[in-house]
Order: C-alpha cells, then sequence, then structure tokens
C-alpha cells in the first residue's frame, strides 16, 4: 500500500497536474479522483486534497467529497490541501479546515497554485499557457517540500469579502442548477463532452448533447470540445479554449 493519498478534482487539468507535480516529489502516493465512490482513508500517513476555487470557495463536489469520507480509521494522518486558482485560494482552506474540524481531523497545512483562471464564461483564455504552467510546475513543487517535512502551516481565518462573494454565487455550482449551455451547428457527435464530464451529466440524444441537473460548472465540457461547439454565454463563442497543455484529453478522461 502507498504512503500518501491525494483526491483531487479537476476540470481542465490544472488541479490534476498540480497533484501530479506533488505526487512527482513524494513517491508512493495514490491519486484518486473525487468522483470516485469509495475512497479509503486508512493506512495512509499523509492525505491531501486538491481542487480549484470556484467563486472564492469550495466547489460542491469538494464538499460533498470531504463530508461523504469516513476519517474514523485514520485521524492522526498529516492532512493537507492544495487549492489552485486563477487569482487566489479565497476561502477555500479555511473552509476544508472547518470541514475537517467537524470531522474531528486537524488541517495541518494549506497551500496555493497560481493558474491560468479557466472560467471563460467571463473572461478570455489564454494564447500562451505553457508559459504559467511552468511557474506552476515550480509552485506546486516547492509545495510538495513541504509536504514531504510535514510542514504544519498556520491556517488563514476566512475572509468575509470572500465568504459574501461565495454567497452570492455558490448557489450556482449547486447541483440541480441549470446552466444556460447552448451547442451550435459545429457539433460532429464526438460524445467527448460526454467523456470529460466527471459528473456524468451529459448524454448524447440524436447525436448532440443534452445537459442534466448535476452540472458543477466545471466548464470542462465547454473547454475540451475539439470544435468549440459548446457556448456557456457571451464571452464564448468563437473564443479561444484553455486546457492544462501538459495534461491529455484520455487523462482527464480517467478521472
Ligand atoms: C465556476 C468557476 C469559478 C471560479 N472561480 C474562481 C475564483 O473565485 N478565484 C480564482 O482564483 N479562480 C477561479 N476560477 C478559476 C479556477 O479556479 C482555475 O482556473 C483552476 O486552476 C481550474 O482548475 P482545474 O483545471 O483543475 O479545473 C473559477 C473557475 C470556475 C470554473
Ligand atoms: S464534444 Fe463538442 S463536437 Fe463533440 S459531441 Fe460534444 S459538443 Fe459535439
Ligand atoms: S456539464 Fe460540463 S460544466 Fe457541467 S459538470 Fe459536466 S463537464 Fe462540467
Amino acid at each position: 500500500m502507498s504512503k500518501n493519498l491525494i483526491c483531487y478534482f479537476s476540470g481542465t487539468g490544472n488541479s490534476l497536474q498540480t497533484a501530479k507535480d506533488i505526487a512527482g516529489k513524494m513517491p508512493d502516493t495514490d491519486l484518486i479522483a473525487m468522483t470516485k465512490q469509495h475512497i479509503s482513508l486508512a493506512g495512509y500517513e499523509r492525505v491531501g486534497f486538491v481542487f480549484p476555487c470556484y467563486g472564492e470557495g469550495l466547489p460542491n463536489i469538494v464538499k460533498r467529497c470531504i463530508k461523504n469520507l469516513s476519517f474514523t480509521e485514520n485521524k492522526a494522518a498529516y492532512y493537507f490541501t492544495v487549492v489552485t486558482g486563477g487569482e487566489d485560494s479565497g476561502n477555500c482552506i479555511p473552509q476544508v479546515s472547518r470541514l475537517l474540524k467537524k470531522k474531528g481531523v486537524v488541517l495541518h497545512y494549506g497551500g496555493f497554485v497560481k493558474m491560468y483562471g479557466n472560467y471563460l464564461i467571463m473572461h478570455p483564455q489564454p494564447d500562451n499557457p505553457k508559459e504559467q504552467a511552468m511557474e506552476s510546475h515550480l509552485a506546486a513543487e516547492t509545495i510538495a517540500d513541504d509536504i514531504r517535512v510535514k510542514k504544519q502551516a498556520a491556517i488563514p481565518q476566512g475572509r468575509f469579502l470572500y465568504t459574501l462573494m461565495y454567497a452570492m454565487v455558490a448557489p450556482n455550482f449547486k447541483r440541480g442548477a441549470r446552466f444556460n449551455f447552448k451547442v451550435t451547428d459545429a457539433c460532429v457527435s464526438c460524445g467527448n463532452c460526454v467523456r470529460v464530464c466527471p459528473v456524468g451529466n451529459v448524454v448524447l440524444k440524436d447525436g448532440k448533447p443534452v445537459f442534466g441537473n448535476e452540472c458543477e460548472l466545471c466548464v470542462a465540457c465547454i473547454q475540451w470540445c475539439p470544435q468549440k461547439a459548446i457556448i456557456g454565454g457571451k464571452a464564448t463563442g468563437t473564443s479561444r479554449r484553455y486546457h492544462h497543455p501538459d495534461i491529455s484529453f484520455e487523462e482527464i478522461c480517467s478521472r
């Protein structure tokens, strides 16, 4: 059995790459997607949660994953979290800390890796993702060094402004929220959007994607569509799409 476990969630590969960078410096690490049904923490020395910041707080799926985990068989492990984001980690680290505290577990370390912001519904996407990716690799590796020696970091208090912002946008991330995704005639019925959706929220009907009520707003379907055929807002028309340059489609689908 491996010594370390990283549970990750990732729509466009930034958090998956960060999880891989940390695991790369900490051999003997299992990577498990938070979408997996049964995750056992038993026997691990270090347990981490790596995921993107959404609206200055936790993606819904991250909350669900941590709430559903059983910590009873491993309360003494070293727990860490690493957040990826276009700007900052918002209140994600204190939120994880609170969730763990409710389970009787201490969060020992929280880190942040700056990545390209993938929320193309609100802003344009980069034309040279490799540049930021290089910096992010280095940041993740520095964090990995801390985690390897089980560094204890002071967990920040949540900021009121972030709490307000999260309260405003979080309802959009609720399961059952419907996003107004449209599909253009450019769709070639390849089914990639079905495969890439981490929560099985997309099906093809008559060769075209239909979206259900389980959306996490991870934007993976929009970003990975080879035809740019999924439109999630004004800005997404024919604008550039993004995914982490070192993560392949097959890799992101294996989560
Ligand atoms: C719905 C949504 C909300 C986001 N909100 C924030 C945010 O509040 N702050 C931030 O820095 N980045 C935000 N981002 C950008 C992502 O956190 C960032 O691009 C992240 O690295 C994506 O990780 P992934 O590729 O693993 O999905 C948001 C992205 C999405 C899809
Ligand atoms: S990924 Fe794009 S082209 Fe492929 S089925 Fe989905 S919408 Fe159509
Ligand atoms: S429908 Fe698209 S945005 Fe929603 S969870 Fe699936 S891949 Fe992510």
